[in-house]
């Protein structure tokens, strides 16, 4: 019944690689393929834009990333599936988070900071070059997060900041205007391997060091024949420790496999030899999605298609959730106001009410807030939904149930317990009438 949410965005400057197949889109397919998961994979072309202004590049890496994780497996039936600038609701909710986002935090994203640090070092002036696009990525991807309401975000370290600010921003709207997000948490997974490059640094489109994992067979070939190694001739023992090469046949074999080339390399195997290991076991894993995607790349307008029937999925949730927010901040129809008949609704809506909600450590919660939203009461995790509902079903009955269930409550700050009374007696004197 509960259903944990995987949210990830992928932004559209680059060729995947051999690393990103590794680290990311290998990983995230087989996670999306696991019961009781919901994925929500995307195109952060939006993300891209701070970085590159080469818009046939943008254009190029985002059919390319599209069709990479779609030879790899992803199935855009089970995964939501799509591009950022599709969803005109993510922009919008950038700026709700704008203005609930101190500018202090922003200046703290590790991101700016070394943009700034380099200006100083190069005697620059610190914001030379930044662009307000940078300084406000944190805030376009704590959109990209809380529009979907996800509860885990698998990136790398270098992103965990981000997630933490998306969840602040998501805080400090909640307290403003009431429970509407849910605050994500970073998943990072131990056991995902980083991939040296060809050099043996980070494969890394930075440092001009990867292998694309769409190559030809010859080029492929080719550019696993360059990987750097030391100069042991055929016969003397070699080192699998740093070797870039035999890192990278890790990530692709079974561990018997891996354990004959370690064996292979103390027996004094040639380098010539070695890569040819590496090149046809690579292209084992490779050669089948290779024909996949170049059967997509031949295709554009079906991928076109794809995201399109993903985009209108995100939507069915956005568009309500938007609408929603947009209310909750005082963007409202005039015309509901002014309307007399809607004063007796408008009483009922006054009332305090009860929020139930799953965190990311997977318990069970319940807030009690006043109809301006104002946070009242708040429970401890329950193990169970039911549990947290029958507590709710106790406080709604009597106002008494505060004293036997203090336990499982936690006091807010600045919150008379007599006002929690008086709400939960509001409550029981409504539904008597
Ligand atoms: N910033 C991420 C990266 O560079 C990409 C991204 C954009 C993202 N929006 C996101 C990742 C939302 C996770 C969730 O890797």
């Amino acid at each position: 019944m509960s259903t944990t949410r995987y949210l990830t965005g992928i932004t559209t400057t680059g060729t995947p690689h051999l690393g990103n197949f590794v680290g990311s889109i290998r990983p995230s397919v087989a996670a999306s393929l696991t019961s009781g998961v919901q994925s929500f994979y995307f195109l952060a072309d939006y993300h891209a834009l701070i970085k590159c202004e080469d818009p046939a590049r943008i254009q190029r890496s985002t059919l390319e990333i599209a069709a990479s994780w779609l030879a790899a497996g992803l199935n855009p039936e089970h995964v939501t599936f799509y591009r950022q600038s599709d969803i005109p609701e993510i922009p919008e909710l950038t700026w709700l988070l704008t203005c609930v986002t101190g500018k202090g935090l922003l200046n703290r994203a590790h991101a700016y900071k070394a943009s700034m640090d380099k200006n100083t070092a190069a005697g620059r002036e610190q914001d030379d070059g930044v662009t307000a696009g940078l300084f406000m990525y944190p805030v376009l991807m704590a959109a990209d997060i809380l529009m979907f309401k996800a509860h885990k975000v698998p990136v790398g370290r270098d992103q965990v900041q981000h997630i933490e600010m998306a969840r602040d921003m998501g805080a400090s709207f909640n307290h403003l205007y009431g429970e509407h997000f849910v605050l994500p948490e970073a998943a990072i997974d131990e056991h995902v391997a980083t991939l040296p490059g060809l050099d043996g640094r980070k494969m890394s489109k930075s440092y001009d060091n990867t292998i694309p994992l769409f190559s030809s067979r010859e080029q492929l070939k080719k550019l696993i024949g360059s990987i750097l190694t030391d100069s042991r001739a055929p016969g003397e023992p070699k080192e699998t420790e740093g070797s870039a090469l035999f890192q990278i046949y890790q990530a692709f074999a079974t561990p018997g496999e891996t354990e004959a080339l370690r064996k292979a390399y103390a027996d004094g195997i040639a380098w010539g030899d070695a890569k040819q290991v590496l090149f046809e076991r690579v292209d084992q894993v490779i050669a089948p999605m290779r024909a996949h995607y170049e059967e997509l790349m031949a295709h554009p307008a079906r991928i076109e298609a794809t995201l399109l029937a993903g985009a209108e999925r995100a939507r069915a949730l956005a568009t309500p959730f938007i609408r929603e927010l947009r209310a909750a901040v005082g963007l409202r129809s005039l015309a509901q106001a002014a309307a007399p008949q809607k004063a007796a609704k408008a009483a009922k809506a006054a009332l305090p009410s009860f929020k139930q909600y799953r965190e990311a450590d997977g318990k069970f919660y319940f807030k009690l807030v006043d109809a301006e939203g104002r946070l009242l009461l708040q429970s401890a995790g329950f193990d169970a939904p039911k549990e947290a509902g029958q507590a709710i079903a106790q406080l709604q009955k009597a106002p008494q149930a505060l004293q036997d269930l203090a336990p499982r409550l936690v006091p807010v700050e600045g919150v008379a317990p007599a006002d929690v009374a008086a709400a939960l007696q509001a409550l029981a004197d409504a539904a008597a009438a």
